[in-house]
């Protein structure tokens, strides 16, 4: 895979934020897996290991799916890969809601990581000392900044589990937090804004056509968004955030 084969699919959008549009949800998640792939490589290549947060929601479990087949499996050398989270709700690892569990269900516990790099967050229990053990953790295996963010976003705006209103989005010091959201009565485990904006790259995968109103919405926006979205805040003019969508935004 060549850089040329992912690049020339990215176009800029803004000083902040890149772009990838394609017609179809085939094309939109072939692209996703293949600059995911890239992107692991390119860090294997220049840092000899590669940090990456997975994220919860559809489109990220398709991708997983899709590592975990040839080609994709074949083209990593997992044993430099560490997985961390972008998120995680307050359930143990075997509920259904866990987004650990889902991935790797959906296929990362079919690839030659070790376990000791998947480094789940702890959410269910003692969560505020568990968010701060996390980047500590984290700390510990210079694993700031991440190499690749994956997160989602909501018909809401928020992403990660950066919801509306709620008090991470007012953390300017931590790099891990706990959260609670008032909309889903419970705790979330989640990046901060300064560890998803120091990253080397952050991907918003918006698919589907719940996503256009807020996508239009967060993207049209180039100056201070007056709704206060969380997902506009995504992204730096020397850390350009990627969004991809899965139709063409004209
Ligand atoms: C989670 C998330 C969350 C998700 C969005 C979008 O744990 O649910 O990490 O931020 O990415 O809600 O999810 P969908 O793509 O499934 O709508």
């Amino acid at each position: 895979m060549t850089r040329h084969s992912v690049d020339s699919d990215i176009r800029s959008w803004d000083a902040r934020r890149n772009l990838a549009a394609f017609a179809t949800h085939e094309e939109a998640l072939q692209f996703s897996t293949r600059h995911w792939i890239w992107t692991v490589q390119q860090a294997i290549q220049q840092r000899g290991r590669c940090f990456v947060a997975l994220s919860g929601g559809a489109t990220p479990k398709a991708i997983y799916q899709r590592l975990a087949q040839s080609p994709y499996m074949d083209s990593v050398d997992w044993s430099k890969v560490f997985l961390c989270w972008s998120d995680e709700r307050a359930v143990p690892p075997t509920h259904p809601d866990s987004n650990y569990r889902m991935a790797m269900e959906a296929g990362l516990n079919q690839l030659p990581i070790p376990p000791t790099h998947i480094l789940r967050m702890e959410a269910e229990s003692s969560i505020h000392e568990h968010a701060h053990a996390y980047e500590e953790t984290l700390r510990a295996l210079s694993a700031w900044p991440l190499d690749l963010v994956m997160l989602g976003v909501g018909e809401d705006g928020h992403t990660a589990s950066l919801f509306p209103a709620t008090s991470a989005i007012h953390e300017h010091t931590a790099l891990v937090t706990a959260n609670f959201v008032p909309m889903h009565h419970s705790w979330r485990m989640t990046l901060t804004f300064n560890a998803i904006n120091m990253s080397r790259q952050a991907v918003i995968y918006a698919f589907g056509a719940s996503k256009q109103a807020i996508v239009h919405e967060v993207l049209e926006v180039k100056g201070h968004h007056e709704k206060n979205y969380p997902a506009f805040d995504i992204g730096t003019i020397s850390h350009k955030a990627l969004w991809i969508i899965d139709w063409l935004f004209s």
